[in-house]
Protein backbone atom coordinates (compact mmCIF):
# COMPACT_ATOMS: atom_id res chain seq x y z
CA UNK A 1 0.00 0.00 0.00
CA UNK A 2 3.35 2.20 0.38
CA UNK A 3 2.71 2.73 -3.54
CA UNK A 4 -1.18 4.05 -2.91
CA UNK A 5 0.44 6.87 -0.21
CA UNK A 6 2.89 7.76 -2.37
CA UNK A 7 1.15 8.31 -5.64
CA UNK A 8 -1.72 10.16 -3.43
CA UNK A 9 1.13 12.53 -2.20
CA UNK A 10 2.14 12.78 -5.86
CA UNK A 11 -1.70 13.87 -6.45
CA UNK A 12 -1.61 16.63 -3.91
CA UNK A 13 1.96 18.14 -5.37
CA UNK A 14 0.11 17.98 -8.52
CA UNK A 15 -2.86 20.46 -7.57
CA UNK A 16 -0.62 22.40 -5.16
CA UNK A 17 1.52 23.30 -8.39
CA UNK A 18 -1.87 24.21 -10.16
CA UNK A 19 -3.68 25.65 -7.55
CA UNK A 20 -0.38 28.36 -6.88
CA UNK A 21 -0.24 29.10 -10.93
CA UNK A 22 -3.73 29.50 -11.13
CA UNK A 23 -3.85 32.17 -8.52
CA UNK A 24 -0.55 34.05 -9.44
CA UNK A 25 -2.38 35.05 -12.93
CA UNK A 26 -5.43 36.40 -11.10
CA UNK A 27 -5.49 40.36 -11.95
CA UNK A 28 -8.59 40.97 -9.40
CA UNK A 29 -10.49 40.06 -6.41
CA UNK A 30 -13.01 38.03 -8.57
CA UNK A 31 -10.34 35.67 -9.74
CA UNK A 32 -9.15 35.29 -6.41
CA UNK A 33 -13.06 34.11 -5.22
CA UNK A 34 -13.19 31.77 -8.20
CA UNK A 35 -9.83 29.98 -6.93
CA UNK A 36 -10.72 29.93 -3.44
CA UNK A 37 -14.55 28.53 -4.65
CA UNK A 38 -12.68 26.06 -6.97
CA UNK A 39 -9.68 24.49 -4.34
CA UNK A 40 -11.35 25.37 -1.09
CA UNK A 41 -15.20 25.37 -1.01
CA UNK A 42 -17.22 21.84 0.03
CA UNK A 43 -16.62 20.76 -3.09
CA UNK A 44 -14.20 21.94 -4.40
CA UNK A 45 -10.55 20.06 -5.36
CA UNK A 46 -9.07 19.97 -2.01
CA UNK A 47 -11.78 18.52 -0.18
CA UNK A 48 -12.42 16.02 -3.27
CA UNK A 49 -8.89 15.01 -1.99
CA UNK A 50 -9.43 14.03 1.31
CA UNK A 51 -11.41 10.88 -0.09
CA UNK A 52 -7.99 9.63 -0.79
CA UNK A 53 -7.34 8.86 2.96
CA UNK A 54 -10.65 6.29 2.90
CA UNK A 55 -8.14 4.00 0.07
CA UNK A 56 -5.16 3.85 2.50
CA UNK A 57 -3.70 1.57 5.28
CA UNK A 58 -4.54 3.20 8.43
CA UNK A 59 -0.13 2.93 8.91
CA UNK A 60 -0.43 5.73 5.89
CA UNK A 61 -3.07 7.91 6.64
CA UNK A 62 -2.00 9.73 8.92
CA UNK A 63 1.16 11.34 6.39
CA UNK A 64 -1.50 12.01 3.63
CA UNK A 65 -4.13 13.88 6.58
CA UNK A 66 -0.92 15.97 7.65
CA UNK A 67 0.03 17.06 3.81
CA UNK A 68 -4.13 18.04 3.43
CA UNK A 69 -3.90 20.00 6.63
CA UNK A 70 -0.53 21.49 5.82
CA UNK A 71 -2.11 22.24 1.84
CA UNK A 72 -5.22 23.96 3.26
CA UNK A 73 -3.54 26.04 5.66
CA UNK A 74 -1.02 27.05 2.38
CA UNK A 75 -4.20 27.66 0.09
CA UNK A 76 -5.68 29.65 2.53
CA UNK A 77 -2.78 32.05 3.18
CA UNK A 78 -1.73 31.90 -0.06
CA UNK A 79 -5.38 33.69 -1.16
CA UNK A 80 -5.12 36.03 1.52
CA UNK A 81 -1.24 37.55 0.73
CA UNK A 82 -2.84 37.60 -3.10
CA UNK A 83 -5.87 39.18 -2.60
CA UNK A 84 -3.86 41.77 0.25
CA UNK A 85 -1.00 42.43 -2.96
CA UNK A 86 -4.19 43.07 -5.21
CA UNK A 87 -5.29 45.93 -2.99
CA UNK A 88 -2.22 47.25 -2.58
CA UNK A 89 -2.13 47.51 -6.19
CA UNK A 90 -4.99 48.81 -6.38
CA UNK A 91 -4.40 51.70 -4.37
CA UNK A 92 -1.03 52.55 -5.79
CA UNK A 93 -2.33 52.84 -9.06
CA UNK A 94 -5.50 55.06 -7.48
CA UNK A 95 -2.74 57.44 -6.76
CA UNK A 96 -1.58 58.06 -10.92
CA UNK A 97 -4.69 59.22 -12.86
CA UNK A 98 -3.36 58.74 -16.30
CA UNK A 99 -6.15 60.80 -17.42
CA UNK A 100 -4.61 64.22 -16.02
CA UNK A 101 -2.09 66.25 -17.94
CA UNK A 102 1.43 65.81 -17.08
CA UNK A 103 3.78 67.74 -15.36
CA UNK A 104 5.43 70.91 -17.44
CA UNK A 105 9.09 70.86 -17.08
CA UNK A 106 11.17 73.62 -17.11
CA UNK A 107 14.50 73.25 -18.09
CA UNK A 108 16.52 76.54 -17.44
CA UNK A 109 17.21 78.48 -20.64
CA UNK A 110 19.46 81.57 -21.12
CA UNK A 111 17.96 84.66 -20.77
CA UNK A 112 17.36 86.27 -23.96
CA UNK A 113 19.57 88.72 -23.84
CA UNK A 114 22.33 86.31 -23.03
CA UNK A 115 21.31 84.62 -26.02
CA UNK A 116 22.25 87.60 -28.19
CA UNK A 117 25.50 88.44 -26.48
CA UNK A 118 26.20 84.72 -27.15
CA UNK A 119 25.44 85.84 -30.91
CA UNK A 120 27.69 89.00 -30.66
CA UNK A 121 30.34 87.58 -29.11
CA UNK A 122 30.03 84.62 -31.40
CA UNK A 123 30.27 86.76 -34.28
CA UNK A 124 33.29 88.89 -33.50
CA UNK A 125 35.44 86.17 -32.21
CA UNK A 126 34.56 84.93 -35.94
CA UNK A 127 36.04 87.78 -37.09
CA UNK A 128 39.31 87.99 -34.20
CA UNK A 129 38.14 89.94 -31.24
CA UNK A 130 38.94 89.02 -28.25
CA UNK A 131 36.80 89.50 -25.58
CA UNK A 132 37.22 91.46 -22.48
CA UNK A 133 35.88 92.44 -19.28
CA UNK A 134 35.67 95.47 -17.03
CA UNK A 135 34.01 96.46 -13.66
CA UNK A 136 30.56 97.58 -13.48
CA UNK A 137 32.09 99.90 -10.51
CA UNK A 138 34.21 102.20 -11.84
CA UNK A 139 36.28 105.46 -10.62
CA UNK A 140 35.47 108.90 -12.71
CA UNK A 141 39.23 108.46 -14.42
CA UNK A 142 37.80 105.42 -16.68
CA UNK A 143 34.18 105.98 -17.40
CA UNK A 144 35.17 109.82 -18.17
CA UNK A 145 38.22 111.70 -17.62
CA UNK A 146 40.68 108.82 -19.81
CA UNK A 147 37.82 109.16 -22.19
CA UNK A 148 38.48 112.86 -22.78
CA UNK A 149 35.30 113.93 -20.56
CA UNK A 150 36.94 116.49 -18.30
CA UNK A 151 34.55 117.83 -15.20
CA UNK A 152 32.22 119.99 -16.00
CA UNK A 153 32.24 118.80 -20.09
CA UNK A 154 28.72 118.88 -21.00
CA UNK A 155 28.90 115.34 -22.81
CA UNK A 156 28.59 114.57 -19.03
CA UNK A 157 25.07 115.66 -19.23
CA UNK A 158 24.18 112.89 -21.53
CA UNK A 159 25.11 110.03 -18.53
CA UNK A 160 22.67 110.17 -16.17
CA UNK A 161 25.27 109.44 -13.26
CA UNK A 162 24.53 106.86 -10.59
CA UNK A 163 27.79 108.59 -7.93
CA UNK A 164 29.20 106.28 -4.73
CA UNK A 165 31.01 107.32 -2.50
CA UNK A 166 34.80 108.03 -2.51
CA UNK A 167 34.97 108.79 -6.48
CA UNK A 168 33.22 105.60 -7.57
CA UNK A 169 30.44 105.39 -9.92
CA UNK A 170 28.26 102.95 -11.95
CA UNK A 171 29.79 102.47 -15.39
CA UNK A 172 27.56 104.52 -17.81
CA UNK A 173 28.77 102.99 -20.91
CA UNK A 174 31.34 100.03 -21.64
CA UNK A 175 34.38 102.48 -23.05
CA UNK A 176 36.35 102.38 -19.50
CA UNK A 177 37.06 98.77 -21.05
CA UNK A 178 39.06 100.44 -24.15
CA UNK A 179 41.25 102.44 -21.44
CA UNK A 180 41.86 99.30 -19.35
CA UNK A 181 42.89 97.03 -21.95
CA UNK A 182 44.81 99.92 -23.97
CA UNK A 183 46.89 100.17 -20.67
CA UNK A 184 47.38 96.47 -20.37
CA UNK A 185 48.07 95.72 -24.08
CA UNK A 186 49.88 96.83 -27.15
CA UNK A 187 48.63 97.29 -30.11
CA UNK A 188 47.64 95.23 -31.99
CA UNK A 189 44.25 95.44 -30.08
CA UNK A 190 41.09 93.72 -31.97
CA UNK A 191 38.65 93.65 -28.68
CA UNK A 192 35.20 93.49 -27.66
CA UNK A 193 33.48 94.17 -24.49
CA UNK A 194 30.29 92.95 -23.22
CA UNK A 195 28.55 94.47 -20.09
CA UNK A 196 26.16 95.90 -17.67
CA UNK A 197 26.04 99.85 -17.50
CA UNK A 198 23.80 102.37 -15.47
CA UNK A 199 21.89 105.32 -15.92
CA UNK A 200 19.80 107.12 -13.92
CA UNK A 201 17.19 106.62 -16.69
CA UNK A 202 13.17 106.64 -15.61
CA UNK A 203 12.23 103.47 -17.16
CA UNK A 204 10.07 103.18 -20.49
CA UNK A 205 9.43 101.78 -23.43
CA UNK A 206 12.74 102.41 -24.44
CA UNK A 207 14.86 102.95 -21.64
CA UNK A 208 15.85 101.26 -18.65
CA UNK A 209 18.16 102.52 -15.50
CA UNK A 210 20.22 99.38 -16.23
CA UNK A 211 21.26 97.98 -19.54
CA UNK A 212 23.86 95.63 -21.55
CA UNK A 213 26.94 97.80 -23.96
CA UNK A 214 29.13 95.59 -26.18
CA UNK A 215 32.01 97.61 -27.01
CA UNK A 216 34.64 97.53 -29.49
CA UNK A 217 38.08 98.51 -29.57
CA UNK A 218 40.41 98.12 -32.65
CA UNK A 219 44.15 99.80 -32.53
CA UNK A 220 46.37 99.18 -34.95
CA UNK A 221 48.90 101.09 -37.42
CA UNK A 222 46.70 101.73 -40.85
CA UNK A 223 43.41 101.36 -39.50
CA UNK A 224 40.51 103.58 -41.34
CA UNK A 225 37.05 104.37 -40.96
CA UNK A 226 36.68 102.23 -43.74
CA UNK A 227 37.97 99.29 -41.73
CA UNK A 228 35.18 100.39 -38.78
CA UNK A 229 32.09 100.32 -41.86
CA UNK A 230 33.29 96.90 -42.93
CA UNK A 231 33.21 95.26 -39.69
CA UNK A 232 29.65 96.96 -38.95
CA UNK A 233 28.31 95.78 -42.20
CA UNK A 234 29.78 91.97 -41.43
CA UNK A 235 28.14 92.39 -38.44
CA UNK A 236 25.06 93.52 -39.02
CA UNK A 237 24.04 90.82 -41.89
CA UNK A 238 25.41 87.56 -39.48
CA UNK A 239 23.08 89.13 -36.97
CA UNK A 240 20.06 90.23 -38.82
CA UNK A 241 20.63 88.57 -42.83
CA UNK A 242 22.03 89.77 -45.89
CA UNK A 243 19.47 92.49 -46.67
CA UNK A 244 20.64 94.37 -43.86
CA UNK A 245 22.58 97.90 -44.61
CA UNK A 246 23.92 100.06 -42.45
CA UNK A 247 24.67 103.97 -42.72
CA UNK A 248 26.31 106.26 -40.41
CA UNK A 249 25.28 109.82 -39.35
CA UNK A 250 27.66 112.19 -37.97
CA UNK A 251 27.99 112.90 -34.49
CA UNK A 252 29.69 113.81 -31.41
CA UNK A 253 31.67 111.69 -28.36
CA UNK A 254 34.67 113.21 -26.91
CA UNK A 255 36.29 109.88 -27.09
CA UNK A 256 36.08 109.53 -30.89
CA UNK A 257 37.14 111.79 -33.49
CA UNK A 258 35.47 111.66 -36.00
CA UNK A 259 32.09 110.24 -34.55
CA UNK A 260 29.22 108.68 -35.82
CA UNK A 261 26.10 107.50 -35.10
CA UNK A 262 24.85 104.10 -36.84
CA UNK A 263 21.68 102.39 -37.84
CA UNK A 264 20.51 99.31 -39.31
CA UNK A 265 17.82 99.04 -42.29
CA UNK A 266 14.70 98.68 -40.48
CA UNK A 267 14.31 94.99 -39.70
CA UNK A 268 10.44 95.03 -38.95
CA UNK A 269 9.62 96.81 -42.42
CA UNK A 270 12.63 95.80 -44.16
CA UNK A 271 13.28 100.05 -45.02
CA UNK A 272 9.91 100.65 -46.25
CA UNK A 273 9.05 103.00 -43.02
CA UNK A 274 6.95 101.50 -39.91
CA UNK A 275 5.90 102.45 -36.86
CA UNK A 276 9.28 101.22 -35.15
CA UNK A 277 11.14 103.15 -37.32
CA UNK A 278 9.04 106.36 -36.81
CA UNK A 279 8.75 106.11 -41.18
CA UNK A 280 12.53 106.74 -41.59
CA UNK A 281 13.07 102.93 -42.60
CA UNK A 282 16.37 103.33 -39.79
CA UNK A 283 16.97 102.14 -37.11
CA UNK A 284 19.50 103.77 -34.63
CA UNK A 285 22.20 101.00 -32.97
CA UNK A 286 24.69 103.10 -31.20
CA UNK A 287 27.53 104.90 -31.65
CA UNK A 288 31.33 104.68 -33.21
CA UNK A 289 34.51 106.38 -34.27
CA UNK A 290 37.90 106.99 -34.94
CA UNK A 291 39.78 106.68 -31.50
CA UNK A 292 40.59 110.37 -30.28
CA UNK A 293 44.16 111.22 -29.84
CA UNK A 294 43.78 112.43 -26.82
CA UNK A 295 42.42 108.79 -25.72
CA UNK A 296 45.72 107.18 -27.08
CA UNK A 297 47.89 109.83 -24.97
CA UNK A 298 46.17 109.09 -21.99
CA UNK A 299 46.91 105.35 -21.75
CA UNK A 300 50.70 106.11 -23.39
CA UNK A 301 50.18 105.36 -27.37
CA UNK A 302 52.03 107.18 -29.99
CA UNK A 303 48.55 109.06 -31.66
CA UNK A 304 51.14 109.65 -34.79
CA UNK A 305 51.83 106.00 -34.96
CA UNK A 306 48.66 104.36 -34.12
CA UNK A 307 44.66 104.75 -35.13
CA UNK A 308 41.79 102.84 -34.45
CA UNK A 309 38.14 102.95 -34.17
CA UNK A 310 35.34 101.59 -31.75
CA UNK A 311 32.36 101.24 -31.71
CA UNK A 312 29.27 100.85 -29.01
CA UNK A 313 26.60 98.68 -29.16
CA UNK A 314 23.10 98.49 -27.38
CA UNK A 315 22.43 95.29 -26.71
CA UNK A 316 18.76 95.43 -25.88
CA UNK A 317 17.48 97.41 -28.79
CA UNK A 318 19.38 94.52 -30.81
CA UNK A 319 17.46 91.47 -29.12
CA UNK A 320 14.42 94.19 -29.60
CA UNK A 321 15.42 93.95 -33.23
CA UNK A 322 15.71 90.74 -33.59
CA UNK A 323 12.71 89.68 -31.62
CA UNK A 324 10.60 92.06 -32.44
CA UNK A 325 10.10 93.19 -29.30
CA UNK A 326 8.63 96.72 -28.28
CA UNK A 327 9.25 97.40 -24.63
CA UNK A 328 12.66 97.10 -22.81
CA UNK A 329 10.89 96.80 -19.54
CA UNK A 330 10.20 93.47 -20.87
CA UNK A 331 13.25 92.09 -20.36
CA UNK A 332 13.72 92.78 -16.68
CA UNK A 333 10.24 91.93 -15.27
CA UNK A 334 11.15 88.10 -15.06
CA UNK A 335 7.56 87.23 -16.33
CA UNK A 336 7.84 83.38 -17.37
CA UNK A 337 5.07 83.84 -20.18
CA UNK A 338 7.67 86.09 -21.99
CA UNK A 339 11.28 84.49 -21.25
CA UNK A 340 9.69 80.69 -22.22
CA UNK A 341 9.29 82.38 -25.58
CA UNK A 342 12.75 81.92 -26.06
N1 LIG B 1 29.97 104.88 -25.20
C1 LIG B 1 29.04 105.48 -26.13
C2 LIG B 1 27.65 105.49 -25.50
O1 LIG B 1 27.44 104.87 -24.49
C3 LIG B 1 28.96 104.71 -27.43
C4 LIG B 1 30.26 104.76 -28.20
C5 LIG B 1 31.17 103.77 -28.05
C6 LIG B 1 30.52 105.82 -29.07
C7 LIG B 1 32.39 103.84 -28.76
C8 LIG B 1 31.67 105.86 -29.79
C9 LIG B 1 32.60 104.86 -29.63
O2 LIG B 1 26.74 106.12 -26.00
Amino acid sequence: MASDGNAAIDELQVLRTQFLSELKDCRDEKCIEAVRIKYLSKKGLLPGKFALLGKLSPEERPKLGQELNRLKTLFQTSLKEKLKQIEFQKARASKIDITLPGDRDYPGKKHPLLQVLDDIKKIFSEMGFSIEEGPEVESDYYNFEALNIPKDHPARDMHDTFYLPGGYLLRTHTSPVQIRVMEQQKPPIRMIAPGRCFRKDTPDASHSPFFYQVEGLAVDQNISFADLKGVIAVFARKMFGRDVNIRFRPSFFPFTEPSAEYDFTCVICGGKGCRTCKGTGWLEISGAGMVDPEVFKAVGYDPERYTGYAFGMGVERLAMLKYQIDDIRLFYENDLRFLEQF
